[in-house]
């Protein structure tokens, strides 16, 4: 088969699926697949075998399944990371919140960070990889995210602890005032939605995207259970949902905290926040 056949072919198939960016994600297919660009295959005969593959795949994507599990890889800033079933993807908007949280560890002096609920691991890596004088802990408790978490590390070679543990137990064995900052991007979309989530994100395992009381309970339990790790002047960062800038802002007030930053993400949304145990 000729590839300029297979390109229409996948494109047709995934154009049924109003999520999928069609042209781009053929031609990742098609260099993952086949090792080279679509360009530099114009003249070339496309094996049967890594035509059907090519063809299954795009019916994939077609029933929602996500390209970047297809892909096992994904880009967050410049790592890539391995991602598959079991690991939420990262996302560009976490980035975001990386972002903010480099500006305030940037500035302290052999900081100590803790990202709570790692996932891939996307946040503490980029936190060692751009304020490489941070010691920074990454905790997880899903075996599955887990060995995402130590496979990420391995493959950027950056130097991140990882933790195998429950968020809700974690704190009790930290010590007091240990920590510079805290970085959470935790579950936190209202079970209630769950019939509503986009098709791809229904493949994302649902200990990622899940809390209960109505979204909130991680932030609930960080701001109250581990102020009393953070040291004084330290900084606790939180990603959040769309429409939890408020709930999440008076949590953190209500805990005592100042409200140092608001984090917007690049279509103009709170997304975040920075605050400090004064
Ligand atoms: C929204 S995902 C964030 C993953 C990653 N930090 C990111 O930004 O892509 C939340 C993560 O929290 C983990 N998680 C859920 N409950 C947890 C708990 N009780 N203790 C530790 N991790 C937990 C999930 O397995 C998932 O990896």
């Amino acid at each position: 088969m000729v590839i300029q056949q297979l390109y229409r072919d996948m494109c047709r198939i995934m154009s049924q699926n109003p999520n999928s960016d069609t042209a781009f994600e053929a031609n990742q297919l098609i260099k993952f697949v086949l090792g080279r660009k679509r360009i530099e295959l114009l003249s070339a005969d496309i094996a049967e075998t890594d035509a059907e593959k090519l063809l299954e795949y795009a019916q994939k994507r077609k029933e929602g399944y996500p390209l970047q599990y297809i892909l096992g890889s994904w880009q967050f800033f410049d790592m890539d990371l391995y991602v598959g079933e079991g690991v939420l993807i990262p996302r560009q908007d976490t980035e975001t919140v990386c972002e903010a949280a480099f500006s305030v560890i940037e500035k302290l002096d052999s900081p100590l960070v803790l990202d709570l609920c790692s996932g891939s691991g996307c946040i503490a890596l980029a936190i060692k990889k751009f304020c490489p004088q941070a010691a920074v802990t990454a905790v997880e408790k899903s075996d599955a995210a887990f060995s995402y978490l130590e496979k990420n590390i391995a493959r950027t070679q950056l130097e991140v602890t990882a933790v195998k543990a429950d968020i809700f137990d974690y704190d009790r064995v930290m010590s007091e005032n240990s920590v510079d900052v805290i970085v959470s991007n935790p579950p936190y979309i209202h079970p209630d939605v769950k019939q509503t989530i986009q098709t791809e994100v229904s493949f994302e395992p649902e200990m990622a995207l899940f809390a209960e009381e109505e979204g909130l309970l991680f932030y609930r339990y960080i701001s109250k259970n581990y102020r009393k790790v953070l040291k004084n002047g330290g900084y606790l960062i939180f990603e959040y949902g769309f429409d939890q800038q408020e709930t999440v802002k008076n949590i953190l007030t209500e805990e005592g905290y100042t409200i140092i930053k608001e984090i917007v993400d690049l279509g103009g949304n709170a997304r975040g926040v920075v605050a400090a145990k004064e």
